[in-house]
Order: C-alpha cells, then structure tokens, then sequence
C-alpha cells in the first residue's frame, strides 16, 4: 500500500516513496499503482532501490507486449531492457516511438548511477502545452499533418523498430494494419515509409486532447514537419520555444529511482551531462486496458 506521496514538479505528476529501507517495489498492488497513473500520468518511486531487472518485472505487473529500440544499447540478460546512454548530450521534447505508428503506451525508466551534475530527465504535460498554445499555432496542428519519412529502410532494421516478422510478407501484412502508415518496397528489399498523424492526440486516459508527438525533435535535427514538407516558422518556433522552456519539469535522478511515464500525454527529454559513470536504463510497452 503506498504510504507517503507528495507532488512530482509543478503539475499532476507524483512521488512514491519507500518508508522503510528494504521496501520491494514488486509489493504494489497492480491496481493501486493503475489507478495513480491515470490520474498523474507521471510517478516516481524512490527509495526502493530498483535495478533494471526488477524495473522490468514491476512492468510486467502492467504490460502485454515490449517494444524494441535499436538506438540504445540493450542489456543481454534482460530482454528489452535498455541502456539509454548513448551520448551525453541534451535530448529534445518527444514522445517515444512518436516518429512511427508502433508506440509504446508506457515508457519507464530506472537509475543505477546519476550523473553529478546534469542528465535530468525531462517532461512536459501535453495536456498542459495544448491548453497554453495561442489559437493560430493550435490551427496550424488542427490543419496540417506531421510528416516522418525514412528511405531505404532494411528490412532487419524494419524488424529491429516495428517487430513485423522476419519475410517480407510478414512485415506487410503488419504494416497493412496501421493507418496512415504508407510504405513502398524497393527493388532491393528495402522498405521507404511514410507516416503521416496529428501533433494533437487524445490521451489514453481522460481521452483529453495532449499536443504530444516528435515534432519538437524532428525540427532540432532539421527534418520536414508538415505533410506538405514546410518546416516551423519562425513565429512558431519562438512561439514552441517559450511554452516548452516555461511547462519544463524534471526527474533530478538518485540511485535507485523508477520512472513511470504516460507516453500518450507527456513528452520527454534530457539535460545534458559530462559524467560518464550515468546509468538510465529504460523499457517500452503497451499497457492493459
Ligand atoms: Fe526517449
């Protein structure tokens, strides 16, 4: 049963706290912690000292299915758990996955090692960043789709982010299933994908309306926004600049701590950091219902 909560930031998000030293994480009840969820969106569990096996079997109180990530190093014992420091530099807002149809309900991640200085992980309530956005931008997202693209993609790396099976077939008949998912198959077996879907989504919980997506991301690495291949202005990015850098909360990590993230409403990121002992590591899954 949880015994002590207080406020994680400035916003709906809560502190589980362990009241006595050798507290097991796995002793929450799966409903209690659900409920807590839907209502925060964000909880952070401290001092129960998680590792990233047990981070992986407290989700599994939750989960029906993980999703893979290539971009990180993943850790050998424990299927889909993954290390995710790669680079020590700042990370832009983004849901994850946000970039394809294939994502994950719930993103949780655990610290081993904080870094002295830096490597906060970030959030941004999407529920809030929609509410605070001016009509004219809030158009702009209503009127046009985001736009992800990727050429040539190989069908093992294909695998490797949507797990479609291991024939060309097999891949097709999973992509089929997504919508506004388009893809074209190349003379030698690659895959070009296009994935077109609204910046503004509805939550899992509350069904609210959540500006979260990968756009923020797609225009720090210079990519096409919009289906119509238009970037930001620079109105909008003054604009997205402000609302982020004022709803920025953060995750000032300790040894130990678990994360638990609602991917369909809160964005995430990081503050860099020049300590190379940091250790995040994180797992990716669609939830029960
Ligand atoms: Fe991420």
């Amino acid at each position: 049963m949880i015994e002590k909560i207080e406020p994680l930031g400035t916003g709906t998000g809560k502190i589980v706290y362990s009241t006595n030293d050798c507290e097991d994480i796995l002793h929450f009840s799966q409903a209690e912690i659900l409920d807590l969820f839907k209502s925060s969106g964000v909880i952070l569990f401290r001092g129960f000292s998680v590792t990233p096996i047990q981070m992986k079997a407290f989700s599994e109180k939750f989960s029906h299915s993980y999703l893979k990530d290539p971009t990180k190093g993943s850790l050998d014992s424990v299927d889909f758990v993954n290390s995710v420091d790669t680079g020590m530099g700042a990370s832009a807002a983004h849901t994850e996955h946000g970039s394809s149809p294939y994502q994950p309900d719930v993103i949780w991640f655990c610290c081993t090692t904080p870094a002295q200085e830096g490597g906060e992980t970030l959030f941004w309530d999407g529920i809030q960043l929609w509410k605070e956005m001016s009509k004219d931008t809030k158009q702009l997202f209503i009127d046009k789709k985001l736009k992800f693209t990727f050429e040539d993609v190989p069908l093992n790396v294909l695998n490797q982010w949507v797990d479609c099976g291991e024939t060309i077939d097999d891949c097709k008949q999973v992509l089929d299933q997504f919508e506004n998912f388009n893809y074209q198959i190349n003379e030698d077996s690659s895959f070009s994908l296009k994935y077109l879907c609204s910046a503004v989504v509805k939550t899992k919980y509350g069904n609210q309306d959540a500006f979260a997506n990968f756009a923020w991301t797609a225009h720090a690495r210079g990519w096409e926004i919009f289906e119509d291949g238009s970037k930001f202005s620079e109105e909008v990015v003054d604009e997205l600049e402000k609302l982020f850098d004022k709803s920025t909360q953060e995750i000032s990590w300790q040894a130990g701590d678990l994360a638990m993230i609602d991917n369909s409403r809160f964005m995430h990121g990081r503050r860099e950091f020049k300590d190379n002992r940091r250790q995040l590591f994180t797992t990716i899954a669609k939830i029960f219902d």
